[in-house]
């Protein structure tokens, strides 16, 4: 029988793009799912992890009005800053995509358009809250109000923060504008909805047949169907976010939590075309046997067990998640992680503070909210660090390695004969990736890590029982097999802390690929030349501490990151040199589809060249001996051989293109002031 290699697609849920991630972002999330990819990759296994930036609907539309910027402009910035963290914490992303690139947008309108066509989307009016003094309908986080349920006094139009329950606007007690405070009116507008209704016994059924889901996840997913599914509305008044492909509808765009997990699939579609295999990702979406591992954080666990399943099943093609890895929160010092009131720890301030990533990928991987809400203590920081990582895994490798280095000559030694304490310590590096291997297979990354420095802690033992430093050449047996544990440790620990896992198999100098069955294993032979050994892992200081609790703790302010984005001073504007002109005369460039070539009239500034775009919008005699407005003083730029030496000004809308003439005429060369 062949045996399969198992296929496995990892998900992050898609961060927005509206902050600056903190801690509680990387726990509970990218972390665990990078650190089981990366499990998934040693086993061998088919693995690919996908994520990306969910910058449709609301969330951005929000911050950004808030900023005065555009949501482009918000978005464009900060999933660099995203992208940039992501990388420095060496989250092995196989595609970190956009849900604002054009694949996305596509993929979301025909899996609509499917589901439209399976008959799972009817039209109804909603009765949807409206900003008088805005002009606006206030979809999802345009209105806040008290929770129903809980009584939060912040709750969002879709969705409590604090109980996660998915609302509709008109159920907040004391509704407002989220931008002006204003109590909104209520008005009718038409929608779509999906019948989540009709899916409910599949939903249900499907929920059951998970018998591998963690408790927590399966009773809230059970709870919710229980007090009964209704169509849930998944257009929205906005404008930026994905278009609704049907008639009637060219104002609206997909709520974004319909769109955003369509960005698992565009985002692994995006992926098999930039290996050069367009058609790969169905290998994960479409054929039987794929595993899909969804990490995300609790608020998100309502959609991943309910609306999106339930999409997916409406859609009838693509296969459902395997495993929804649904996590808590991670507070700091007691409270709950907050921006504005600077109390969390802000990444955009770790990726600066020169201390090695692995060490916060270590005390981070502690504060995994796998089974409760977790909490990044100061203290507990520098004890775990100093004490387990620097002291045990650090201290064994480390005293193995250079041991051999200095009275070995950097060979590894010939082994003796071998004691009782030998035997039954080989037999230990045999068995020890068993343990460890269940628990990562299991996604129970916190106990997987536990286990690992239990090794390590069995290693300094042997070590210490041993005394190598006392007879040379009897450490002879001890030393071997010492290195070879390191071996070992240096596979088991690649998911978690893989600089380092790479650093110390650079020092063994060994020519396996690190792969998860070459753990246990006995490889390293005599005589074998490592490289010189460097510490791992370094201690934190209590001056360290001091200067991190300084720095880590205080994100900079998106107003900082986007002051200055739309504003000019007033030096640079008078720097602007805008003019009238009167065009002489007009001629067409046939090489192009656009252009017409200008001369233009400045009066005491002479005459002018411009190389405008403007065929197709008007003809040559609708501008002859008209006084329009330039800029002048442009960089000269060749366009088909010809030079524009000064810019004709319009007024641009999707595809309108409308000039600007001035008022009254006046001398040609006139200043715009
Ligand atoms: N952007 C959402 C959040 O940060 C998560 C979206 S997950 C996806 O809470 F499924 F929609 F992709
Ligand atoms: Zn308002």
């Amino acid at each position: 029988m062949v045996e399969l290699t198992k296929r496995v697609l990892v998900l992050c849920a898609l961060p927005y793009v509206n902050n600056i991630p903190h801690i509680g972002n990387i726990v509970g999330s990218h972390l665990p799912a990078d650190i089981f990819a990366r499990f998934c990759r040693l086993k061998g296994y088919e693995t690919v992890f996908i994520g990306g930036s969910d910058e449709n609907g609301t969330p951005s539309e929000v911050t950004a009005q808030k900023l005065g910027i555009t949501p482009k402009q918000l978005c464009d910035k900060l999933y660099k800053i995203h992208k940039k963290i992501y990388d420095w914490f060496w989250i092995s992303y196989d595609n970190f995509s956009r849900t604002s690139k054009p694949i996305h947008h596509k993929t979301t309108q025909e899996f609509f358009l499917k589901i439209y066509e399976n008959g799972f989307i009817s039209e109804g009016t909603l009765v949807m809250p409206y900003c008088p003094r805005c002009k606006r309908f206030l979809p999802d986080r345009y209105v806040e109000g008290t929770c129903p349920y809980c009584g939060y006094e912040k709750a969002r139009g879709d969705q409590c923060e604090k109980c996660g329950r998915l609302l509709d606007p008109d159920q907040l007690i004391n509704p407002r504008c989220a931008i002006c405070g204003t109590t909104p009116i209520f008005k009718e507008t038409k929608h779509l909805f999906l019948n989540l209704d009709k899916l409910s016994d599949k939903l249900e059924e499907w929920i059951k047949s998970n018998k591998h889901w963690k408790e927590h996840v399966v009773s809230l997913a059970l709870g919710w169907i229980k007090e009964g599914l209704k169509p849930r509305c998944i257009t929205r008044d906005l404008k930026w976010g994905v278009k609704v492909p049907i008639e009637g509808y060219e104002d609206k765009v997909f709520y974004v939590w319909f769109d955003a997990p369509i960005g698992y699939i565009s985002s692994t579609k995006e992926w098999a075309e930039k290996i050069g295999k367009p058609d790969e990702w169905k290998k994960f979406w479409k054929d039987k046997g794929a595993l899909i591992y969804n990490f995300l954080g609790k608020d998100n666990i309502p959609f991943h067990t309910i609306f999106w399943p339930g999409m997916l099943l409406a859609h009838g093609e693509f296969n459902l998640p395997y495993q929804v890895v649904g996590l808590n929160y991670c507070n700091y010092e007691g409270g709950k992680i907050s921006k504005s009131k600077g109390w969390g720890i802000f990444c955009d301030k770790i990726i600066e503070a020169d201390v090695d990533v692995d060490i916060w990928r270590y005390y981070f991987t502690w504060l995994i909210p796998e089974t409760k809400d977790t909490e990044f203590k100061w203290k507990e920081f520098v004890e775990r660090i100093n004490n387990e990582l620097v002291a045990n895994l650090g201290n064994f490798i480390y005293r193995t390695l250079s041991f051999i280095w200095k009275y070995y000559d950097g060979k590894v030694p010939e082994p003796k004969e071998y004691d009782e304490r030998d035997k039954e310590f080989e037999e230990f590096i045999k068995n020890s990736p068993e343990k460890v291997e269940r628990l990562l297979e299991d996604v129970r990354l916190r106990d997987g890590l536990a286990e690992i420095i239990n090794i390590a802690i069995e290693g300094n033992k042997y070590f210490q029982e041993k005394e190598p430093w006392k007879d040379k050449e009897k450490a002879r047996t001890a030393i071997f097999l010492s290195v070879n544990l390191c071996k070992t440790l240096a596979i088991l620990m690649w998911p978690y802390l893989p600089k380092s896992a790479e650093n110390l198999w650079k020092m063994l100098n060994i020519d396996e690929k690190i792969e998860w069955k070459n753990a246990g294993k006995i490889t390293i032979m005599p005589k074998h030349k490592i490289n010189e050994s460097k510490i791992l892992f370094k201690k934190l200081t209590d001056e360290d501490v001091e200067r991190l609790k300084k720095l880590v703790t205080k994100p900079t302010p998106l107003e900082e990151i986007f002051g200055g984005e739309n504003v000019i001073s007033f030096d640079e504007w008078k720097k602007v040199d805008i003019r009238v002109g009167k065009v002489l005369k007009v001629e067409d460039m046939p090489q192009t589809k656009k252009l017409y070539k200008l001369q233009v009239d400045f009066g005491e500034l002479g005459v002018k060249q411009a190389v405008s775009g403007l065929k197709g919008y008007y003809k040559p005699e609708e501008l002859e001996g008209k006084q329009f407005v330039f800029l002048v003083n442009l960089e000269p730029k060749k366009f088909f051989g010809e030079t524009a030496e000064v810019m004709i000004l319009a007024a641009v809308k999707d595809d309108k293109v409308v000039l600007i003439k001035p008022e009254r005429e006046i001398e040609n060369g006139a200043r715009i002031e």
